[in-house]
């Protein structure tokens, strides 16, 4: 049987594949496939290892002659049609539970760069203008004390949540659900949107991308924001209306902003780019060597957990 992986991962996940009798196709370059090899390579593909960067579509999905499998190397899977592939009974799995420590450390890297400056701090440096310590230089904001809001308190949001009560703040949070555990963990209270939006110092987004959270923090709800206020987003870009939060940014109506992830990636608004008080990493949340290895050896063992005929590991 055949598998295709469309892009070499960390974790070397083919070795495990081999040594399972299956036929390993690598796409070579270190790129994104192009469509077309996409199309041509899982062709006649019995399992496919993708990337949050393949869209599995009708079109990819209708191209499958015998594929059983779609094993997405990410959390996230809206890059996939998963309604359709469960009317073409293809299995889409996800990797969740090994990337949440690795996304809460990065969302927390991220609060930390936007409330104390380092972006300013460390261009500052680079371009040598660094002339003395002054006690107004570069003051940020203290986290203790202050509200953090989170949005969706699933895994990620929960791991965040979990830091973050070391600093010394306050957690408010914004479900679906009501997450008793969450609640009674750090004593949060379960708010509207709203209300978070207007009461937070800190605001972090850990939601899932679908129709539902597309731009689910529009301009009305981002405008609620304290002039003082943070936020940051390592989930999806598309969940926060960007172009509202540059208006937002510019007019200096919060304080900063934290970016891993874009509505228009890998294209970041080039406004985006001139602000000083937003601070942007390329979407690497869960870019550890344990983690992509995790990953990896998750998506792989889906995959093989489907091929000899078992239920999948992390299904969708
Ligand atoms: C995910 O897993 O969805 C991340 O965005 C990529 O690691």
């Amino acid at each position: 049987m055949k598998v295709v992986i469309t892009r070499k991962l960390p974790g070397e996940p083919e070795k495990l594949l081999k040594k399972n009798g299956f036929k390993v196709i690598v796409y070579k370059k270190d790129q994104t496939i192009p469509r077309h090899e996409f199309l041509k390579l899982t062709k006649d593909a019995d399992a496919v290892l993708s990337l949050l960067t393949e869209k599995i579509d009708k079109e990819a999905i209708d191209n499958f002659s015998k594929c059983k499998i779609v094993a997405n190397c990410a959390v996230g899977y809206n890059n996939i049609d998963v309604p359709y592939a469960k009317e073409k009974s293809l299995v889409v799995t996800n990797t969740p539970y090994v990337l949440t420590d690795a996304t809460a450390d990065l969302t927390v890297a991220l609060i930390l760069a936007c409330a104390r400056r380092l972006r300013e701090g460390e261009q500052m440096m680079r371009e040598n203008k660094f002339t003395g310590w002054k006690p107004n230089m570069l003051l940020g904001f203290d986290l203790k004390g202050k509200t953090v809001g989170i949005i969706g308190a699933g895994r990620i949001g929960r791991a965040t949540a979990r830091r973050l009560k070391g600093f010394g703040v306050k957690i408010i949070y914004f479900d679906r659900k009501k997450r008793d555990e969450f609640e009674t963990e750090f004593l949060a209270k379960k708010v509207s949107i709203n209300e978070l939006m207007k009461k937070s110092d800190v605001i972090t987004v850990h939601l899932s991308l679908s129709k539902e959270t597309h731009h689910f923090l529009d301009a009305e709800a981002l405008a609620l924001m304290k002039k003082t206020a943070v936020i940051v987003n390592t989930s999806r870009g598309e969940i926060i209306e960007e172009k509202a939060l540059i208006k937002l940014l510019k007019q200096n109506k919060i304080f900063a902003a934290g970016f891993d992830v874009y509505e228009n990636e890998p294209n970041v608004n080039h406004e985006l780019r001139a602000l000083k008080n937003v601070f942007l990493l390329p979407h690497i949340g869960s870019a550890t060597i344990e983690t992509r290895s995790a990953m990896a050896q998750l998506a792989v063992n889906n995959i093989i957990s489907v091929l000899k005929g078992k239920e999948p590991i992390t299904p969708v």
